[in-house]
């Protein structure tokens, strides 16, 4: 009779041990695993809205930075800088964003206010309001991105240039 007694009490505090133990444990291991369950990296693959149209005034290019959110497995990062974008608002509400980088060797393009023209200050490359190339050692054109226009807001593509 004791040692059945004995017995009952050594099976039942093993158990309650076990079941205290998965108690706690389980927790820890699914907040381990949970990462790896989810999507857990995002914030370029979008279109990111530069603003409103009309921020954007016609005819005259405007540099902006771009800013995201991005998300790695325990963090989110608000209102990142991405980078900057030149955008040029055209007479018929249609937009070009365009590379801040020249595409001869990626210096920073400036927009010439008397000239009316896109002007590398490195090695003296030029482009019209379009992005062509009009003079200097450029290869082509300025790198442009996707863009739409979605409920009056300017979305750009800065994984994908055209
Ligand atoms: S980097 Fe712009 S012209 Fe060379």
């Amino acid at each position: 009779m004791e040692n059945n007694r004995r017995r009952f009490l050594k099976i039942a505090s093993h158990s309650l041990g076990g079941i205290l133990a998965a108690g706690i444990a389980a927790p820890l291991v699914g907040l381990g695993i949970h990462p790896l369950l989810k999507e857990t990296v995002y914030g370029t693959e979008d279109f990111i809205n530069l603003g409103k149209l009309e921020d954007f005034p016609v005819g005259v290019p405007k540099k902006i930075n771009v800013t995201s959110s991005k998300m790695d497995a325990w963090n989110v990062f608000e209102g990142l800088v991405m980078g900057s974008v030149w955008v040029l608002r055209k007479e018929d509400n249609s937009i070009n964003v365009f590379s801040v980088n020249c595409p001869h060797l990626g210096c920073g393009i400036n927009w010439g206010e008397e000239e009316k023209q896109f002007l590398c200050p490195c090695h003296g490359g030029v482009f019209d309001m379009s992005g062509k190339v009009i003079s200097g050692p450029p290869p082509r054109g300025l790198y442009s991105y996707d863009t739409k226009i979605q409920n009056n807001s300017v979305l750009v593509n800065y994984n994908k240039l055209i």
